[in-house]
């Protein structure tokens, strides 16, 4: 079968993007994935390649913010478009280090946008993220809410997007499909791709997952005394699947329209900490040992998205629920225990 189309999609062997290059392929479409290494492994190209296929697969290791690399890359393909997901994303990370946010997360978008340019490639899916919502008064949160920063991972997605408006203000030829992330969780239903932090993991989910492998003693919940149901943190979980259909439907309504869009990838749900713990136990059949803490800094109580604009838009709606998604993850986590152990 011949490809739809040839997408790039740098960063394409981390957690969104490996699940995204599958989507990608099972809709149609060829994916060269660029991917510097930093924060993921070259095995993830195998496992993408054992789920659907290596025909219409390609991987070049390289970094987005290399100039010459990108020249040959572009130089060697005929791109209908490019979905970047190469970026930096620990929110603790960017406070202790903001000169490596702002060159990887900046400079790496500038590099990316001229290479695009030379090569008359206009058409590009952008990885945001609810962080550049800060802190709300209004829930859910419509696309049409104030952007501000309250870190410095959350600027860098605020200037990428506002770098994006005035490029594509500049120039009619661009159409950019901005698409801003609520909490990705769960895994591809074979259980060969998921995410996988390095180190202790600072996201819910591959923290309780190191529970529930006995790896970690106990959950740290951080506070009980949100303005919330039951104290805790409130979230807008979706899965990492539905969340890369997304990606795809973003790119089929720039092949149809020629417009961009800015939309949020939400369910419009929000769960729980509590939630999310008794949603595991209940598809692992584990006991999730927790003890409550104080509130981590930087955390807000409630995040969940409007998710009406995706629907009416690109007619996307998530399909997968709470219990998909922690027995996904919990599916993908035996794997790598097992793998670990042969
Ligand atoms: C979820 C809830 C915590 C860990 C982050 C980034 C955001 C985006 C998604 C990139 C909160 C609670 C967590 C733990 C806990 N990433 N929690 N114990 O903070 O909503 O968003 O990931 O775009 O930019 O900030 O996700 O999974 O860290 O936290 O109680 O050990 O779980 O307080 O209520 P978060 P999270």
């Amino acid at each position: 079968m011949t490809p739809r189309h040839t997408i790039l999609l740098t960063g394409g062997l981390g957690y969104i993007g490996s699940h995204t290059a599958v989507a990608l392929v099972e809709a149609g479409y060829r994916a060269v994935i660029l991917d510097d290494l930093s924060n993921s492994e070259r095995s993830v190209f195998d496992a993408i390649c054992q789920i659907c296929g290596d025909e219409h697969l390609e991987f070049i290791e390289g970094d987005v913010t290399d100039a010459a690399c990108l020249k040959t890359v572009f130089e060697a393909h005929d791109f209908f478009g490019v979905i970047h997901f190469a970026a930096k994303k620990s929110v603790a990370e960017s406070e202790a280090d903001p000169l490596s946010y702002l060159h990887t997360n900046l400079s790496g978008l500038v590099e990316l946008l001229r290479a695009m340019d030379t090569a008359g490639v206009y058409n590009l899916v952008f990885s945001s993220s609810a962080t550049v919502y800060g802190d709300q008064e209004v829930f859910p949160i419509p696309e049409t809410a104030t952007r501000h920063a309250v870190n410095t991972y959350g600027y860098t997605k605020v200037a990428s997007e506002e770098m994006l408006e005035r490029v594509g203000t500049a120039d009619d030829r661009w159409s950019f499909g901005v698409l801003r992330y609520f909490n990705p969780i769960g895994a591809h239903g074979s259980g060969l791709i998921g995410e996988n932090p390095k180190g202790i993991p600072a996201n819910l989910l591959p923290y309780i997952d190191r529970v529930a492998t006995g790896e970690l003693p106990e959950l740290v919940v951080y506070g009980d005394d949100y303005d919330t149901p039951d104290g805790t943190g409130v979230r807008d979980y979706i899965h990492v699947m539905d969340l890369a259909e997304g990606h795809v439907q973003s790119l089929d309504a720039i092949d149809a329209t020629g417009q961009g869009h800015v939309v949020n990838i939400g369910t419009g749900q929000g769960y729980s900490v509590l939630e999310v713990i008794k949603a595991y136990e209940a598809v692992s059949d584990i006991e999730i040992p927790f003890r409550i803490a104080p509130r981590r800094a930087g955390d807000v109580a409630v995040y969940c998205a409007d998710a009406s604009l995706a629907r009416d838009v690109l007619g996307f709606q998530a399909k997968r629920d709470l219990f998909e998604m922690c027995r996904t993850n919990w599916a993908w986590t035996q794997k790598m225990a097992e793998a670990k152990t042969a």
